[in-house]
């Protein structure tokens, strides 16, 4: 399989050459002569559409970013994702978190489980503690379809604080903790079992792959999680425990064929159509073609206020790397800076900075179209950012100068089965993008010299 540089393509040469007319042209006249643009530049997916008509690009744009696909080897490259293919390199792994959901049977056990919880009543609290890919996508599910029938809560934090907050009124007695912790031995998880325990909390359920920790720990029952299955990529594993009884288990059988119908998108679709794959092409134009170094998340969906958190890990902690799958230093920019709050509030808090700032970031913005107050919201946006104020008369600080790429992911409905589609989406651009940039990205070891130092520090050794 191609582990070659980016930059030893043909193809990416020939970028490198048309991207200097796209840095001179204007989307605001781009549109004006051409305006099937809108039209033309949209793609659909199951459930949504996806409306990358305001981009800087065009039609050799887009060739050009397909053949640096089949370049890269990104057909061989989906086929061994999904092939279970050990191409976790560096910790010598498999990547099957798309087996999760290609069947039921993967699962059954933690769903059985879950309706056994919701069915007895015998717990009214659910605290799940964990962090990182332990936490933010559960608590996105729960969240955004939560529905009520248990009062389920989420602790990320070593802080005291959240632990505190999260148990204020528990009673032990109808209170269910569930542990989350792929390795079993993350400082901020075991410490906060271990509070919970000394507080008189007796009832665990563990979802890891190191069973035996968790046995020592003394939960009363262990769920396994797959040594194949990264942190931010386990929401479809048992560490949905926490979200499935939040949202019921046949809501989380829709999220989880909402992912299913994604993969087969992914798998199937040719490049021009494939939605993941046309967000990862156009996020590598905008990052390493046009020099855009930020990437804003806008849901337009209160439901979705903490999909830019997840987005965060899933992106960053994926493709935040500086060395390529041969170990060679790249030289060349890899993940932009990810981050987001929900529309509309903010148009009340940063967007000032993406309409006006000589750097702005590019931008999805997500139209749930859960009312036409928020779609006339999300649509406003994007034109602005596009095509700015065309009035020459404006004085120059109200003018807005346009040509700020955005995308829009436009949902028919927005259901736990959206929310499974927009997942698998975002973690189908990851994986494309990483075979674009030649990295590994479903290991993450920049975070661990940080944990090793404040472990020292803590002991007093540092
Ligand atoms: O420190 C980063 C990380 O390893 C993430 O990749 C992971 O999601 C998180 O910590 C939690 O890890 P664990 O599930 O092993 O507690």
């Amino acid at each position: 399989m191609n582990t070659t540089s980016p930059l030893d393509c043909p193809a990416w040469k020939k970028l490198e050459a048309h991207a200097a007319t796209w840095r001179a042209a204007r989307l605001f006249d781009q549109q004006a002569g051409d305006p099937a643009r809108s039209q033309r530049m949209v793609a659909a997916a199951p459930g949504m559409q996806f409306d990358y008509s305001r981009q800087r690009a065009g039609a050799l744009t887009l060739r050009l970013l397909a053949q640096l696909a089949s370049e890269r080897g990104f057909e061989e490259w989906r086929a061994a994702l999904f092939a279970g293919q050990a191409i976790n390199t560096t910790e010598d792994r498999a990547v099957t978190h798309t087996s999760l959901r290609a069947t039921e049977a993967m699962s059954s056990p933690m769903l059985g489980l879950a309706e056994k919880i919701r069915n007895e009543r015998r717990f009214r609290r659910i605290v799940n503690l964990g962090t990182g890919g332990s936490d933010l996508g559960p608590r996105l599910v729960a969240d955004a379809f939560g529905d009520g029938a248990l009062d389920v809560r989420f602790v990320a934090n070593v802080d005291a604080v959240e632990l505190d907050r999260a148990l204020a009124g528990a009673v032990p007695e109808t209170t269910l903790i569930v542990v989350v912790s792929k390795t079993f031995s993350t400082q901020e998880t075991i410490s906060n079992a271990t509070a919970a325990r000394r507080l008189g909390y007796g009832n665990f359920i563990a979802v890891t792959s190191n069973t035996k920790a968790a046995e020592q720990f003394g939960a009363g029952e262990v769920l396994p999680m797959p040594e194949s299955v990264g942190g931010r990529y386990s929401v479809w594993s048992a560490a949905g425990l926490s979200a499935a009884c939040a949202i019921g288990t046949d809501a989380f059988r829709e999220f989880l064929a909402g992912a299913r119908e994604i993969d087969g998108h992914f798998l199937d679709s040719p490049l021009e159509d494939n939605v993941p794959a046309l967000m990862a092409l156009l996020g590598v134009w905008n990052v390493n073609l046009l020099g855009i170094e930020a990437h804003a998340v806008l849901p337009y969906a209160h439901r979705l206020r903490l999909l830019p958190a997840y987005l965060q890990q899933l992106e960053m902690e994926s493709n935040g790397k500086g060395v390529d799958r041969a170990g060679r230093v790249v030289d060349y920019a890899t993940c932009p800076v990810v981050f987001g709050v929900e529309g509309t509030p903010a148009q009340h808090s940063f967007m000032q900075l993406l309409h006006q700032g000589p750097r702005p970031p590019a931008a999805d913005i997500i139209d749930a179209s859960v009312n036409e107050t928020l779609s006339a919201n999300a649509i406003a946006q994007a034109d602005a950012l596009a095509y700015g104020t065309g009035d020459q008369e404006l004085p120059s600080y109200r003018r807005q100068p346009g040509n700020r790429p955005s995308s829009i992911l436009k949902f028919r409905h927005f259901t736990a089965q959206d929310l499974g589609r927009l997942i698998a989406l975002y973690e189908h651009k990851v994986f494309t993008q990483g075979v674009l940039w030649n990295i590994n990205s479903f290991d993450q070891w920049g975070v661990e010299l940080g944990k090793q130092l404040a472990n020292r520090i803590l002991k007093g050794v540092a």
